[in-house]
């Protein structure tokens, strides 16, 4: 498929109905505890898993349910800014009993998700979030199966309820809402039929507010074939895949075995490796002998033009906890840290506390940005674009050979990227972290696209 500079404009639209609202959902196995209350898409956590054909429209109407405000952000997509789903910025909040009619073109072949963007910290927390597959324009047949796999990590009580303590400042101060209950679609210890000898495209999509996942299927050998939703050139991988909050990885994987063979998905832990899922193999084997993988076409993006002109700006990253910030703006004065986190903020980019009033950039459509992002904090954060995909074009100081394009980028403590795209859809987008917590914190800015 050929690179796409705009939004392509299609006109049959596959229409869904979402309904946020209050649900039931057997997270653990039955014999530790009943249901979990969840909030939930059309009745379960994840939501239901939307697919459309790459260049069709998606028609979605949200319908509110639930007692406080929602929206829904479609992760990943060059969509139409007025669906970018960001109240104060894209669209109104939708009210309780309220409803907003979604209705976009998906132009780029891949993984995706979807999740609520208003008070996220909790609402994505609490199960809203599902998974967006945009399909290949034409079937790819580099697979025998397609799995969608919506990794979650829940803090749950005793009593399999999610467990308080939504909007502690400590937590927010540090890593964000770390859980103790890693799912896989929704469940613990979740079992996946495959056939022997399979080979299975898995789409690993990370919707935990704040957990980073290191992930391995035991010692099978696994190929990357695309990140964030956009193909990559086909490449072995060794050892784990890692996922920060929001990021997706496609993988081929042979499940190479006998009937009755037993495979897990682990997640990397501090106590070692937990079993998120098994993945059993059941009847006949498919094939013997493997032809060569295959990867994906490739799509997406213009490639990045010379960037002597581009527009240039630095993004510095301060707060949380063990840091040297001593206080920031926010809303139109400079606070001390006391002063700030009663106001919920700990974090700040550019010494101001998630103040939305003024953009980072204004930048005319057409134009290459740069970005400098440098994470002045000692802790990890997971840098979100929204409506373009960028590529990391350096990292402390050293250019990056051969970039991928990805949505979301996790960077370490002390270290600074330079993330380039091109300002080729007009509209207010934001740039924030997607630890949620910290997103909330402080840890938000938008651009304008004019
Ligand atoms: Cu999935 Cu503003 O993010
Ligand atoms: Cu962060």
């Amino acid at each position: 498929m050929l690179a796409t500079t705009g939004i392509p404009r299609a006109s049959a639209a596959t229409r869904h109905r979402l309904v946020a609202a209050v649900g039931q959902s057997q997270i653990v196995p039955e014999t530790f505890a009943g249901p979990t209350p969840v909030w939930a898409f059309n009745g379960t956590a994840p939501g239901p898993v939307l697919r459309v054909r790459a260049g069709e429209r998606l028609a979605v109407d949200v319908e509110n349910g639930l007692d406080q405000p929602t929206s829904v952000h479609w992760h990943g997509i060059r969509i139409d800014n007025a669906m970018d789903g960001v109240p104060g910025l894209t669209q109104a909040a939708i009210a309780p009993g309220e409803q907003f009619s979604y209705d976009f073109a998906a132009p780029d072949p891949g993984t995706y998700w979807y999740h609520s963007h208003n008070r996220s910290w909790e609402q994505n927390a609490r199960g809203l979030h599902g998974a967006l597959i945009v399909e290949e324009p034409e079937p790819w047949r580099g697979a025998d199966r397609d799995l969608v796999l919506v990794l979650d990590d829940w803090r749950l009580a005793q009593d399999g309820a999610i467990a308080d303590g939504f909007g502690q400042m400590m937590e927010w101060a540090h890593g964000g809402r770390i859980g103790n209950t890693p799912t896989v679609n929704g469940r613990l210890g979740s079992k996946v039929a495959v056939r022997p000898n399979e080979r299975v495209r898995v789409r690993l999509i990370n919707a935990a507010n704040a957990r980073i996942m290191e992930i391995a299927f035991a010692d099978l050998p696994m190929r990357l074939l695309a990140l964030d939703g956009m193909p990559t050139t086909i490449e072995a991988l060794s050892g784990t895949v890692q996922l920060a909050p929001a990021q997706r990885a496609d993988l081929l994987v042979d499940f190479a075995g006998a009937d009755g063979d037993t495979i897990p998905l682990s997640l990397q832990t501090r106590d070692g490796p937990f079993e998120m899922a098994t993945f059993a193999l059941q009847g006949d084997p498919v094939r013997s002998r493997y032809p060569d993988p295959v990867g994906l076409p490739l799509s997406g993006p213009a490639p990045l033009p010379e960037l002597s002109d581009a527009f240039r700006t630095d993004l510095v990253m301060e707060g949380g906890a063990m840091g040297s910030m001593q206080g920031a703006t926010h809303q139109g004065r400079w606070m001390d840290m006391r002063e700030l986190v009663s106001k919920g903020r700990v974090w700040s980019f550019n010494g101001v506390a998630g103040d939305m009033d003024q953009p980072l950039a204004t930048v005319a459509r057409g134009r290459p940005i740069v970005f400098t992002l440098r994470n002045a904090t000692r802790w990890p954060h997971a840098m979100h674009v929204h409506g373009h995909h960028f590529r990391v074009v350096s990292r402390d100081g050293r250019p990056v050979a051969s970039p991928v394009l990805r949505d979301t980028e996790l960077m370490m403590p002390d270290e600074t990227i330079e993330i380039a795209f091109i300002a080729d859809n007009p509209g207010k987008w934001l740039l924030h972290c997607h630890m949620l917590e910290h997103a909330a914190g402080g840890m938000m800015t938008w651009f304008d696209v004019t």
